[in-house]
């Protein structure tokens, strides 16, 4: 089922104003990911599309029809919380088939167990049928949850926070047994989650949000590298983007740092956009370099700036050198196997069309 979402506001009764005229579509089978720092609204979203919370203006349509004034149960949609919400005092056969055997709907108790054992089946979870949810880990009562939510067959399947009391490796292997359920499925899914990497790897789209604002609705990939604003250039990418307060220095045609300058002539014309004349003007503007973008200088080219490390990170992988560049705390990777110390002078030369740059307000210029 397609999801539209049109100009979504939410003020909480006390006057906070949780979500500012959000718009966006789901296309139908789609895994989208609703991404953003803590407070940005995205539990917010999730629980007005369930229907537990009434928006303040707006409207959700499924498949064009409007359901903003339809009641929770009758929106058809499976929902799964932060905190799992199973029935301790049931067994995990009488938690998944619990949404069959209340209601308007509900099922004789044979169609009921077989149906649950069917979702049991797929969330990996039948041998567990008898166990009580306080004898379960995490992710075992996680895929409850899951085969719980799926079991009345739902049209849309929403997911908040689900994998954040998992340990790192359960967490892994947890997503990828989502996405995978939701593909075979074929049910459109809402996951909401603050980890950037997970919301990566795992959505076709995401709308990553702050301050109930929609700041970018793409695909992971356009995210990350085609960032719409310097908030997503900042919340996509580990390590961090590198960000510098560069001058524009008219006569030179540069902008102008005190430890590399970036010369205009060197960046890709198509790419520079309607703001980066005014910003020049005014003489400000920020440079986003991310650390796979300065790269280490080979013998015999010369670098575009020389510092000294100060520290050298493992993460497994790759490498994160850590350098001062005049006051500015830098980074860049490199390959593991880099044979670079703290306190060696490297050279780097700067990717500079892959570079970003943002006037002051954050909008972006390149
Ligand atoms: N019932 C409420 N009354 C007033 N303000 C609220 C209420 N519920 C949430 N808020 C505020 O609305 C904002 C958005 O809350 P929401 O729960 O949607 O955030 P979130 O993105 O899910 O955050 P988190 O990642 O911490 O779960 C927050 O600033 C929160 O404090
Ligand atoms: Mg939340």
């Amino acid at each position: 089922m397609a999801i539209t979402i049109s100009n979504l506001s939410k003020t909480y009764s006390n006057g906070y104003q949780a979500l500012k005229n959000i718009s966006f579509d789901i296309a139908d089978g789609d895994l989208v990911c609703l991404l953003g720092p803590s407070g940005c609204g995205k539990s917010t979203t999730l629980n007005i599309i369930a229907g537990l919370l009434d928006p303040t203006s707006g409207d959700i349509g499924i498949d064009g029809h409007s359901i903003i004034h339809e009641h929770p149960k009758d929106r058809n949609i499976g929902m799964v919380f932060q905190d799992y919400a199973l029935y301790p005092h049931m067994t995990v056969l009488e938690n998944v088939e619990f949404p069959l055997r209340v209601g308007d709907h509900r099922k004789p108790k044979a169609e009921a167990e077989r149906i649950a054992h069917r979702y049991m089946a797929m969330t990996g979870i039948e041998e567990m049928a008898d166990k009580k949810p306080g004898a379960m880990s995490g992710g075992q009562q996680q895929r409850v949850a899951i085969a719980r939510a799926l079991v009345g067959d739902p049209k849309v399947l929403l997911l908040d926070e689900p994998l954040s009391n998992l340990d790192a490796r359960l967490r892994l292997r947890i997503r990828e047994e989502i996405r995978r359920l939701v593909k075979s499925t074929g049910i459109t899914t809402v996951f909401v989650t603050h980890d950037q990497e997970e919301a990566l790897s795992i959505s076709d789209r995401i709308a990553l949000m702050n301050q109930g604002v929609i700041q970018q609705y793409d695909v992971p990939q356009q995210l990350y590298l085609n960032p719409a604003n310097l908030f997503v250039a900042k919340f996509l990418g580990s390590p961090i983007i590198n960000l510098f307060d560069l001058a524009y220095d008219q006569s030179r045609k540069a902008l102008t740092g005190p430890t590399f300058d970036i010369p205009l002539d060197r960046l890709d014309r198509g790419r520079m956009r309607d703001g980066l004349a005014r910003a020049l003007a005014s003489g400000k503007v920020i440079a986003g370099i991310r650390p796979e973008h300065f790269l280490v200088a080979d013998a015999g080219r010369t670098p575009d700036f020389t510092v000294t490390i100060d520290s050298v990170e493992m993460i497994g992988r790759y490498s994160v050198l850590h350098f001062d560049a005049d006051g500015v705390h830098a980074a860049s990777t490199v390959d593991a196997r880099s044979p670079i110390r703290d306190g060696d002078r490297v050279g780097y030369v700067i990717d500079y069309g892959d570079i970003f740059l943002f006037d002051e307000q954050g909008t972006r210029l390149y």
